[in-house]
This record gives structure tokens, C-alpha cells and sequence, in this order.
């Protein structure tokens, strides 16, 4: 009641404050300012609060003394996490020895609260505790976002978004944007996703890859970055109902030149990521935060052996392996097929096994030419050994399998007797077709998901994490 009647006014007599973003307060320092924001962590000290305080572009380290009253208001005593606040004062660089984000701390002189958070049991360190239950983290989400983990992942995510349309740029493929909502499949029907449309039959895309074939003959090379759905009826690590895949398409190019181009766009990309400071210190943050992760897993025992967590740009060349030879190489290293069996040929490569090779050989690996059965019906046959197909699986160590492409069958009639062998009706895809008609060319690519890249070069456990708004079989909320 007391601290009720404890006002604090600005005084006038001060330099205006200059309203800033936290970010912009590096090149701001021994000025005025005014930055406003969220109170991410506080700590309150005899005579003085310690408040973190968090804007999205930064953290800046913020102090209150008694001096004015500022730390002894009702608005102060009560102050709670996530509670918004303007601070005005000066930049300060912190004295040596000190440490705060940025090297400097606002030393507040006035302030006003714009919106209080609860606290007590609604209290945000109530609900997403770092030891919280998974399904309470994921109910609230749009919580958990604001945490130092979350917020680096996403700014990750955004950091190589941006990364991969520069490279696409510089080798000169061009961004279109297909339709989502669309009336054929691609890598099988068992994962589609079917909706009503005006009554007719459609489904949610599950990749944009025929529609970019098409842009070949009008746009030259192209990529895209679109959600892709996948009904999977598998919990997993590294599956979920929607993704963003990174798509592009390139014509009159060899498997060869493909591969180059994937191993170019990867590395080129990453390299522009991690030449980012701020960047950089986020991906090395996330995966130290990931052994400790490692840790509590073997310590209650979800894990046999502790893994170590840290990424770093990948060398060229990538390690290529065909199909048969990774076969070979399961079976030497006595990692069975899904039945429990020695891998024999024919045998998709199940993610357990896929995995564990990956993590073994700990590099980059190209895993080339499977076998046309275990393959999309569009695959282009390997002409030395039509027993497999043009294809490649991009795998890294932690997660397995991050891209999948193949070059395509470019000959109409092998393509119509495709559509034939899959039961795949041709009419809907007349469109598709017409592209074998109307001048055919050899091309290909590739599909990578962001999420899984993401979970590689954050060291995160799913991709669950690397999303937004993760959506899998159970969840679409929030
Ligand atoms: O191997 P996929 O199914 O290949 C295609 O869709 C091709 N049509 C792409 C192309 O050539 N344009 O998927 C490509 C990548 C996978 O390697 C994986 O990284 C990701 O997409 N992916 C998923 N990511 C998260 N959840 C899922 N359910 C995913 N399914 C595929």
C-alpha cells in the first residue's frame, strides 16, 4: 500500500531519449534512450534490479537503483517475467571484467510498465519450465517461442532462409511460388492429405517438384521455398505433417552436374550463415545446449551413449555412396534391415539404419542410385544398371537423410508406362505430361527439408523444434 503512493515522474530537465530497438543500442552508447521490450530475466538486489530485458532484435542489461525511487514503486516490487516495459537512461559500457549481452547495460533513470504478466502459479516459469512435460511445451508454443532456445533456432532458420535465396541468386535460378492446393501426387498416395474442393477432389501438396518442372521452358532454372504435407502416420524424430522444403529444378544437366550444384548450394549457403557473427554464436549456443541435452538423456536413460553435439561448416567433396555399397556397408557393420535381417538389395534403408551409418561415418554422405522399386515413379533409370535409379539422399550425421532428388525421366512413353506400373491415373497429370511432348530435356533436382538442415546445424534432438508451429499426427494447435 505503502509503495502505491510512490510516484516517479522523467525529469525534464534531461537530454529527449532516442526510442531504439535493443540492437541499434551498440553504435547508441552514452546517449539518451528509450527501448522497450519484455522483461526476460530479472534479478533483484539490495538497492537495485537487475532486469533483463528482451525486444526480439536483442537482450540488453538494464539496472534500476533506489535512486529516484525507481526500484521501490508498487509497478517495481511487483514487477514479474514477460511483463512490457519502456526504459529510458543511458548506455553504458559494462566495467571490465563484467559481462552482459552486447558489453553494456542501460543504467535507468525513468520508466513506465505498459503491461503487467501474472505471476504465481500463471507465472510464464510456472508453464514452460525447462523441465516441463514435451506436450505442455507444445500446448504453448507461442510461450515457449520466447525462450533462448526457441528464439535462437527460429533466427537460425531465418539466417539460412535468407542464406539459400542468396545463393539461388548468385547461381541464377529464379524463385516462383506453385500452388499448395493441388490435384496430383508425388511421392506416393499414402501420405496425401485429401480435401473438398468445390466439390471436387484435391489434396494439400505434398512437393512442389512437377510444377517447377514446367517452369524449365519459360523461366530457365528454378527453385522455390514452400510448405510441403505429408500424411505420416509415424512419430518419429524427424517427420511432420507440414514442412517448408527447399525445392529446385535444373534443365540439361547430368547426375553429375547435380550433385556439384547440391554440394555448391549447401556449402555456399552455410558458408554465408556461419560468416554471420551473431549467427554463429547462436548455432555454437544451441549445440553446447545440446550436449547438456545429450547429458540428462543418458542420465535418465533414453540414450545408450552420449553423442557429441558440434557443428561445423561441412568439407567438399561430400562422400558419395551408391545404394548397394551402403548395403554392403550395413551388413559389414552388422546394422540389420527392418526384419532383423541382413540388408539385401531391394531393401529401403529404415531410418534406425540410416541413422546409425550416418553417425559412424560422421560426415557428409551423397547416397546415390537406389533401386527403382524403393523410388518415385518420375526417377530417371541409371543406364549402366537399369536395376536402379538416378537418385541421391543427402545425409547428415544426428539426423540422416536432409535432401532427396534424382534426375527424371525425360522419354514420354517410359513415362506413361511409369503412371502405368504405380497405378497412377495419367489424366490429371496431362500437364506434366505435356512436358515430355512439348521439346523434352534431361533435368533434375532436388527437395530439402528445412526443418531436418535445421536440426543438423542446431544439434536439435527433433525437428519438432526447428518449426514454428510444428504440426504431426495429433497436433495442430497452436
Ligand atoms: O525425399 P522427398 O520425399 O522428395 C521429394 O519430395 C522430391 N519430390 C523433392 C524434389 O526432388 N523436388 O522429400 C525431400 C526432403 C526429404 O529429404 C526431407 O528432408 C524432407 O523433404 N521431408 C520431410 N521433412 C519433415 N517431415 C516430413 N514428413 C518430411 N518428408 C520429407
Amino acid at each position: 500500500e505503502a509503495a502505491k503512493a510512490i510516484k516517479i515522474t522523467e525529469d525534464a530537465s534531461l537530454p529527449a531519449a532516442k526510442k531504439l530497438k535493443i540492437k541499434e543500442c551498440v553504435n547508441n552508447r552514452d546517449t539518451r534512450v528509450k527501448v522497450s521490450g519484455w522483461v526476460h530475466r530479472m534479478r533483484p538486489q539490495k538497492n537495485m534490479i537487475f532486469i533483463t530485458l528482451r525486444d526480439g532484435s536483442g537482450l540488453l542489461q538494464c539496472i534500476l537503483t533506489d535512486k529516484d525511487n525507481l526500484t521501490k514503486t508498487y509497478d517495481a516490487l511487483t514487477l514479474t517475467l514477460e511483463t512490457t516495459i519502456t526504459l529510458y537512461g543511458e548506455i553504458k559500457k559494462v566495467p571490465e571484467g563484467s559481462h552482459a549481452p552486447d558489453g553494456h547495460e542501460l543504467h535507468v533513470d525513468y520508466y513506465e510498465v505498459i503491461g503487467r504478466a501474472p505471476g504465481g502459479d500463471e507465472a510464464i516459469s510456472n508453464i514452460v519450465a525447462p523441465d516441463a512435460d514435451p506436450t505442455t511445451k507444445y500446448n504453448n508454443r507461442h510461450l515457449t517461442i520466447r525462450g533462448d532456445i526457441a528464439s535462437a533456432t527460429l533466427k537460425v532458420r531465418a539466417a539460412v532462409v535468407k542464406a539459400f535465396r542468396k545463393s539461388y541468386d548468385d547461381l541464377g535460378l529464379l524463385e516462383v511460388t506453385p500452388p499448395c492446393m493441388v490435384q496430383t501426387q508425388v511421392e506416393g498416395g499414402s501420405t496425401l492429405f485429401e480435401f473438398d474442393y468445390y466439390g471436387e477432389k484435391a489434396y494439400l501438396t505434398q512437393s512442389s517438384q512437377l510444377y517447377l518442372e514446367t517452369c524449365l521452358p519459360s523461366l530457365g532454372d528454378v527453385f522455390c521455398i514452400q510448405e510441403s504435407f505429408r500424411a505420416e502416420k509415424s512419430l518419429t524424430r524427424r517427420h511432420l505433417s507440414e514442412y517448408t522444403h527447399i525445392e529446385a529444378e535444373l534443365a540439361f544437366i547430368t547426375f553429375d552436374d547435380l550433385l556439384c550444384h547440391l554440394e555448391e548450394m549447401i556449402c555456399r549457403t552455410i558458408d554465408t550463415v556461419w560468416t554471420d557473427p551473431q549467427i554463429r554464436k547462436f548455432i555454437q549456443d544451441l549445440n553446447e545446449e545440446a550436449n547438456k541435452e545429450e547429458k540428462r538423456r543418458f542420465e535418465k536413460g533414453e540414450v545408450t551413449e552420449i553423442k557429441h553435439y558440434e557443428f561445423n561448416p561441412p568439407q567438399r567433396p561430400f562422400k558419395r555412396m551408391t545404394y548397394v555399397d551402403a548395403i554392403q556397408w550395413l551388413n559389414e557393420h552388422n546394422i540389420p534391415n527392418e526384419d532383423g535381417e541382413p540388408h539385401k538389395f531391394g531393401d529401403d534403408i529404415a531410418e534406425a539404419a540410416e541413422r546409425r551409418m550416418t553417425d559412424i561415418i560422421n560426415l557428409p554422405i551423397f547416397l546415390t542410385k537406389f533401386p527403382v522399386e524403393i523410388k518415385a515413379f518420375y526417377m530417371k533409370k541409371d543406364l549402366q544398371d537399369p536395376r536402379v535409379t538416378e537418385s541421391v539422399d543427402c545425409l547428415m550425421p544426428g539426423v540422416g537423410e536432409i535432401v532427396g532428388g534424382s534426375m527424371r525421366m525425360d522419354n514420354l512413353e517410359e513415362l506413361l508406362a511409369a503412371y502405368k506400373r504405380e497405378g497412377i491415373p495419367a489424366d490429371p497429370y496431362y500437364w506434366f505430361t505435356d512436358q515430355r511432348k512439348y521439346g523434352t530435356t534431361p533435368h533434375g533436382g532436388y527437395g530439402i527439408g528445412l526443418e531436418r538442415l535445421l536440426a543438423w546445424m542446431c544439434g536439435r534432438w527433433t525437428v519438432k523444434d526447428c518449426s514454428l508451429y510444428p504440426r504431426w499426427m495429433g497436433r495442430c494447435t497452436p
